[in-house]
């Protein structure tokens, strides 16, 4: 990051905000230089949003995760299936017949809980927002708090963008051999210094991107990646046909910021619903499939109130 901004870009593409950060702390000088930035990501764009409440956000952004181009594919998708690739690569475990506890029913939850359901796993959500909550419990999944899923999961992952969503007290209740990690953002959702405290002496490598940690008594929890986004480190992330349309939303991001040069005003922008469309066409057309077009009189009907009963 530091290197990209000594080239002095007038444009910038982000992922977490950790270059926009450093727009307004260490290089908070270039900042006026920047014509706009784009954000790929969920926490990223939290991160933007807080800066922007607390009027310190200094250039503007377009918050690229929150185009439904993005959000509903690779967050979805993309992390529903990378993330399951992940935790199969780093420990070979059977799904079929586990218990998936999945912290998070956002986008990407979504997406995992699904996958890992139809892999035979029987999937447990825990949510901290009643409505997403409820989603969950409608989609047919089991909701508890996670003081209460923690002794019943044989795997966990956590991809809530938020912090120490596994404890010190989910540890302690944990089934021996339970399989821990995380697909948000930052390598904060599990309690990783909690752990290792409970665990008093330092992981063994049992093989690539798979520690145990042995608690006293004896019990042995296995942590995948340090905690660490389980999809990029044990696996490869999204495949590139979901990918294709994250990218195709930043390019189409960053050639409105280029075609809008000191005309954006200093906040979070959304994309245009023109852009979406533009690219869920195209994307279908990549996949050769074609959908009906509405008729003159339909789009009439549409607009109209008088129609209908
Ligand atoms: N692994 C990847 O490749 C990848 C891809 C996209 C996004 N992400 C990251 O994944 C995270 C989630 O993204 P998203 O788009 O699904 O976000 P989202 O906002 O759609 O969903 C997050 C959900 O987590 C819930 N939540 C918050 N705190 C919780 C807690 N303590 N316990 C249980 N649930 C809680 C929220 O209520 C929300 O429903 C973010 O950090 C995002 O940046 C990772």
């Amino acid at each position: 990051l530091h290197a990209a901004l000594k080239h002095k870009p007038h444009i910038t593409m982000d992922d977490g905000a950790d270059l926009i950060s450093l727009l307004h702390t260490d290089y908070a000088a270039q900042a006026k230089d920047i014509y706009g930035s784009m954000e790929e990501t969920t926490t990223g764009v939290i991160r933007l949003r807080a800066l922007e409440r607390d009027k310190k956000l200094k250039l503007p952004v377009v918050a690229v995760n929150d185009a439904r181009t993005k959000n509903m594919f690779d967050n979805r998708y993309g992390t529903g299936q990378s993330t399951l690739d992940g935790i199969i690569r780093a420990t070979n475990i059977l799904l079929s017949g586990s218990v998936f506890v999945v912290a998070g029913y956002g986008w990407c939850g979504r997406g995992l809980a699904s996958r890992a359901r139809g892999m035979g796993a029987r999937v447990i959500v825990t949510e901290v927002d009643h409505l997403v909550a409820l989603e969950a419990v409608m989609d047919g999944f089991e909701v508890m708090p996670m003081a209460d899923a923690a002794s019943k999961g044989d795997i966990f992952c956590t991809v809530t963008g938020n912090t120490h969503v596994i404890r010190k007290e989910h540890f302690a209740a944990m089934k021996d051999g339970a399989v821990v990690c995380n697909s948000g953002h930052f390598d904060v959702e599990i309690d990783m210094k909690a752990l290792a405290t409970s665990a008093g002496a330092p992981p063994k490598e049992l093989r690539h991107s798979l520690q145990e940690y042995i608690l006293p008594g004896g019990k042995r929890l296995l942590v995948l990646a340090e905690g660490r986004l389980v999809n990029l480190a044990a696996a490869e992330g999204h495949p590139p046909t979901v990918m294709d349309m994250s990218f195709a939303t930043q390019s189409l991001a960053a050639e409105y910021v280029a075609k809008n040069k000191g005309k954006l005003e200093i906040k979070v922008h959304t994309l245009s619903l023109e852009i979406e469309e533009l690219i869920a066409s195209l994307k279908l057309r990549s996949m050769g499939v074609a959908i009906d077009t509405l008729t003159d009189e339909q789009k009439n009907y549409l607009a109209s109130w008088e129609g209908g009963t």
